[in-house]
């Protein structure tokens, strides 16, 4: 053997040495992950998330398991589909899982995370979480803007009730509803103009145009987000359009505030809050509050509202009357009911819900197989945490899929079919308790405003069913109704439901 080969035999056994060590290293200071899917370099496996993540989401659970591990571009993912696997997350170890990431979205739309939707998990959000819950969400407050829900609900039916005979879109009629009824709770009165004799900052299209933009860019899956270092090219250009919707939201904001202060200014010493816009305001100027709120907190917070109030029980309200649509023999039962319980002399009242159970089921059923935040908003990890028996680490982006629990054989019975008739009599409810059905998450990040959410839906619903005979337009059939998904911070339907209302009540009752 000659000196030179002596050497290449002496460095190749470095080299091999060297990778055993690195090899030994690696195993031992591995973390056990959950199962999932090889991730490609750079992209991870994005490339298997197609334009309905939930639903791509559900197929690979099916391969991976109830808890599984992705790589969104560099950003590891944890996806969990089934009650057990939820529970974790949002009650066994529900603090260290309760911050979100930090999305473009948050940052450009919501005033740099000064919202509640967005905010980390930390001071700010509790004390804003605290904020709504006492202030805007508890019993009184609800029960003290019944007034504003009733007088909504009227005018819906009455606009409705013109409309008679003709082929509308349904939801553009529950959308003014809500919208209606968050505004005039959160900034007073409404501040879009409905007609052009009305001079507001913004026409109703308007300001329904950029709560469009609010949503889509909300519930996009934006590249910058997962894959930090091309962020600056902002490669979909949606940064940009959140910057410039920014914008508009500022003015908008700016002039309620205007109007708002100068009330507060004339009535000095007695003034008294009336909406939530006031009463931020006024928390604003208190030197008290453990963390200020500023100005950027009171526009995201009154925002949020806004944005999680009018378009989630819009969507479902929707899901619901398109599977209602599709089993007549269900729209004659809910109005079996309605007519037994509300008799055809009146409307349908809140304090009437407790005694109308097949309405409630055919929501909670709605919420089941068409929950809007399919994935729930997503949570973060904000420590290592060992999860039944799997390292998840820090900084972990976690989605609990709703919609694919929604489907699970092994909980439901014939999952895919729409029937309420399963929650007769069933003591699962939609509050968190039970993680089989979670349309509003549960835990310290559950929905703050979902009482206010259930009292729309209900009272919609029950008034729609109420009041009209629903058929479809023209030549069209039970067949042709199409239940294909969009995916966003609300999960809504391709194609929206075109009914055509016709009174079912004495005519007196519409006016
Ligand atoms: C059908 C009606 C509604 C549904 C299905 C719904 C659903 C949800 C869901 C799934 C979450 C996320 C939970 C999680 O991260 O684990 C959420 C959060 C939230 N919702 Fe709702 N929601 C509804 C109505 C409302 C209403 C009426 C409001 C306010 C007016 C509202 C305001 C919020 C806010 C501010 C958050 C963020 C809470 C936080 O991060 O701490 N939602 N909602």
């Amino acid at each position: 053997m000659d000196s030179m080969e002596s050497f290449s035999w002496a460095l190749l056994a470095i080299v091999i040495s060297l990778l055993v060590l690195k090899l030994l290293n690696y195993s031992h200071g591995r973390k056990k992950l959950p199962p999932g899917p090889r991730p490609w370099p750079l992209i991870g496996n994005l490339n298997l998330i197609g334009p309905l993540p939930h639903q791509s989401l559900h197929k690979l659970s099916q391969t991976y398991g109830k808890l599984m591990y992705l790589k969104f571009g560099s950003t590891p993912v944890v996806v969990a589909s089934s009650p057990d696997m939820a529970k974790q997350f949002l009650r066994t170890h529900d603090r260290v899982f309760a911050s979100r990431p930090l999305t473009a979205a948050g940052k450009y739309t919501t005033y740099n995370y000064h919202d509640l939707t967005w905010a980390p998990y930390g001071p700010y959000w509790s004390q804003a979480r605290k904020i709504y819950l006492n202030e805007l969400f508890s019993g009184s407050r609800l029960d003290s803007f019944e007034y504003i829900r009733v007088e909504e609900m009227q005018t819906f039916i009455s606009r409705l009730h013109k409309l008679s005979g003709d082929s509308i879109v349904l939801k553009d009629q529950f959308s003014l509803t809500n919208l209606s009824v968050i505004s005039r709770m959160v900034w007073g009165r409404k501040y879009f103009s409905e007609s052009r004799d009305e001079k507001e900052i913004v026409t109703l299209e308007e300001f329904q145009e950029m709560l469009d933009e609010l949503f889509l860019l909300n519930g996009v899956l934006n590249i910058g987000d997962w894959i930090p270092w091309l962020r600056f090219l902002d490669l979909q250009g949606y940064v940009k359009r959140m910057k410039a919707l920014s914008k508009r939201f500022d003015r908008f904001h700016d002039h309620v505030f205007e109007e708002h202060r100068a009330r507060m200014k004339a009535e000095g010493e007695g003034f008294v809050a009336k909406d939530m816009v006031d009463l931020l305001l006024k928390l604003a100027d208190d030197p008290n509050l453990e963390v200020k709120l500023g100005s950027d907190g009171v526009k995201g917070l009154t925002q949020d509202l806004i944005a999680g109030g009018t378009d989630t029980a819009s969507t479902t309200v929707e899901w619901a009357m398109s599977e209602l649509i599709r089993q007549p023999h269900l729209l004659k039962k809910a109005t079996d009911e309605l007519d037994s319980v509300i008799g055809r002399e009146r409307w349908v009242q809140e304090t009437d819900f407790p005694n109308l159970p097949f309405i409630d089921s055919i929501l909670k059923e709605t919420m089941r197989l068409h929950p809007v935040a399919v994935l729930l908003a997503p949570h973060l990890a904000l420590e290592d945490c060992i999860v039944e028996g799997y390292d998840i680490a820090k900084g972990t982006t976690v989605f609990i899929n709703t919609w694919s629990i929604g489907r699970d054989s092994d909980i439901w019975d014939e999952p895919q079919t729409f029937r309420p008739e399963r929650f007769l009599g069933s003591v699962m409810d939609v509050k968190g308790q039970h993680f089989e059905l979670l349309p509003f998450g549960s835990g310290r990040r559950m929905c703050p405003g979902y009482n206010l959410g259930l009292k729309m839906m209900r009272s919609l619903l029950g008034n729609l069913l109420h009041g009209f005979n629903w058929s479809l337009p023209g030549n069209m059939t039970i067949k042709d109704i199409d239940m294909q998904e969009v995916y966003g911070l609300s999960t809504q339907r391709k194609f929206p439901l075109v009914v055509v209302p016709k009174p079912r009540l004495a005519n007196h009752l519409y006016n």
